[in-house]
């Protein structure tokens, strides 16, 4: 008995020393963890519970029968964050560099499977030379089953990657379908292939953080959501983003407690509104002031900044936030803002998310640009997402609303549940100048006519009154009052039930 305690401890220690101390002090030397210390980094101090810890692989070609090393190159398991539980996976870079065989494929499908038995959310903390390249078919038959729970695990619970090494071929296909994805500035990359294969194809000549670092696809791509300076920021990131969300699709919201007053009023709200509507402000100002203690995280705060989602909380409870952006392009939508806020609506009405919607938005973005790259097809995603949403949705229009983007944010006729204006709204087919050059263009040249007209159409539209009076606002509010009403409506909201007809899934305009 006591040598088989002895072996065991042996074996752990084994295991736990991975590709052994020089492969770990050169992971260390690039500035990047190992999957263990990333994990311990990630978890409640002593939660992690590994298991298949002594799995190895089964490959018996090019002498790999000689080279076996324990846990086959990446650590799997459970454990808490703030007290809640999560299943992890940690990619070992110092075993085989990390490379995906058919029984380290097993590893994680397994663990996908427990948490998916149990509704709990997945980390995977992605750091690997790809397919095991000895293994050949049997590895890319283990992506594939880890991309098939990927896809059955939608929806069901969240998912999170962290990217913290390289992820590169079909392997960025499996983050690619969870629901966030952090990366690591100058460590981690992600792309279909490499800088040596886009040169013999194209021609092109790149590094791989341009072709597909951190700074890359969380502005350029938009693939990746956040970026974080080094391993310990995108692991301490990810332990306060995990603290928004659901265990599942199910469960009960984790309830933060807070000593914030949800009747806080914010008497700067008041003043926020520029005399000029041609004027910007900062739509994060409205966002903070009106969420617990300021603390809003926003996803993707480096791709299509016209706007901006989040998370935050009302009275502990989190909500989504989305908000058009009058800083950037005036705030106006375009493909990679409806792409971006349209996922997002999604996770939140999956994981029965509430969404607050702060509007500013003077329309669509016009051009042969936005045209050719299909603004209609990627704009629709964010009406449709909107429009099948089940979750309470609150509307708040800061200052302007018009034309189809009016429709579009969580307007009261894709079910918006409270919808709510300041006195500063104009919610309008368009703004007064393009409106009169169109209804009086015979009067264009004539400088004080126009004049009169815009004035005209500026005392009738330039309000929030037309839309109260047919009921498409439920109230005209003081922008003080913001946080107030938000926090009534979402207590109102609670048990709202809502269905959408029975189907098998729908046809989302991808
Ligand atoms: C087996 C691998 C491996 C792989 C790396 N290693 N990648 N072993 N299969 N895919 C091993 C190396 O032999 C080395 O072992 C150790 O990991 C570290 O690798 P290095 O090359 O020394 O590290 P580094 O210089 O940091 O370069 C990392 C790397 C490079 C850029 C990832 O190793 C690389 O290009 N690897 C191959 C990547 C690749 O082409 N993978 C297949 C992609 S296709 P020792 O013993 O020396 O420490 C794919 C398809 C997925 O993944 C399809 C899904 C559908």
């Amino acid at each position: 008995m006591s040598k088989i305690v002895e072996q065991l401890e042996e074996k752990r220690e084994a295991a736990r020393m991975g590709g052994g101390q020089k492969r770990i002090d050169a992971q260390h030397k690039k500035g990047k963890l190992t999957a263990r210390e990333r994990i311990n980094v990630l978890l409640d101090e002593g939660s992690f519970e590994e298991f298949d810890m002594y799995v190895e692989h089964g490959c018996v070609d090019f002498g790999m029968e000689e080279t076996k090393i324990l846990g086959d190159g990446v650590v799997t398991g459970s454990g808490t964050i703030n007290g809640r539980l999560i299943y992890v996976y940690s990619q070992d870079f110092t075993v085989f560099g990390g490379s995906l065989s058919e029984n380290h494929a097993k590893k994680i499908c397994k663990l996908m499977d427990n948490a998916m038995k149990v509704g709990a959310p997945i980390i995977g903390i992605n750091d690997s030379g790809g397919a095991r390249i000895q293994e050949g078919v049997a590895s890319l038959g283990g992506y594939a089953e880890v991309f098939q729970r990927n896809v059955l695990a939608s929806g069901v619970v969240p998912q999170i990657s962290l990217i913290m090494g390289p992820c590169a071929g079909g392997a960025v296909y499996s983050p690619a379908m969870t629901d966030f994805i952090f990366m690591v500035k100058d460590s981690s990359y992600m792309f279909v292939t490499g800088p040596d294969v886009v040169k013999t194809v194209t021609n092109e000549v790149v590094t791989q953080e341009e072709l597909g670092g951190a700074t890359t696809h969380t502005s350029k791509s938009g693939v990746a959501d956040n970026a974080y300076d080094n391993d310990i920021e995108a692991l301490l990131a990810a332990r306060d983003f995990f603290d928004f969300l659901p265990e599942n699709n199910r469960s009960e919201h984790p309830e933060r407690p807070t000593g914030d007053d949800a009747m806080r009023e914010i008497p700067s709200l008041d003043t926020i509104i520029p005399d000029n509507a041609n004027q910007p402000y900062d739509m994060h100002e409205i966002i903070k002031k009106t969420v617990d203690e300021e603390d809003f995280f926003e996803v993707q705060p480096d791709h299509a900044g016209n706007i901006i989602i989040g998370f935050g909380r009302i009275e502990g409870r989190t909500v989504g936030i989305i908000a058009n952006q009058p800083m950037v392009l005036a705030g106006c939508l375009d493909i990679n803002a409806s792409k971006k806020a349209g996922r997002f609506v999604r996770f939140c009405d999956a994981f029965g998310i509430p969404i607050v919607t702060f509007v500013d938005v003077p329309g669509f973005l016009p051009g042969t640009s936005q045209e050719y790259g299909g603004i209609i097809k990627h704009g629709a995603k964010l009406l449709f997402a909107y429009g099948e949403a089940t979750v309470p949705k609150i509307t708040i229009i800061t200052r302007k609303a018009y034309g189809g983007a009016y429709d579009v944010m969580a307007s009261k006729h894709l079910r918006g549940d409270l919808n709510y204006a300041w006195p500063s709204a104009e919610i309008a087919v368009m703004g007064a100048k393009g409106a009169v050059e169109i209804i009086f263009r015979s009067d264009i040249g004539d400088d004080k006519k126009i004049a009169a007209r815009t004035a005209e159409y500026e005392d009738r539209f330039a309000n929030p009154f037309i839309a109260a009076q047919k009921g498409f606002i439920d109230d005209i509010i003081h922008p003080h009052n913001t946080r107030k009403r938000i926090a009534l409506g979402l207590r109102k909201l609670r048990n709202k039930q809502l269905e959408n007809p029975w189907k098998k899934h729908d046809n989302i305009p991808l």
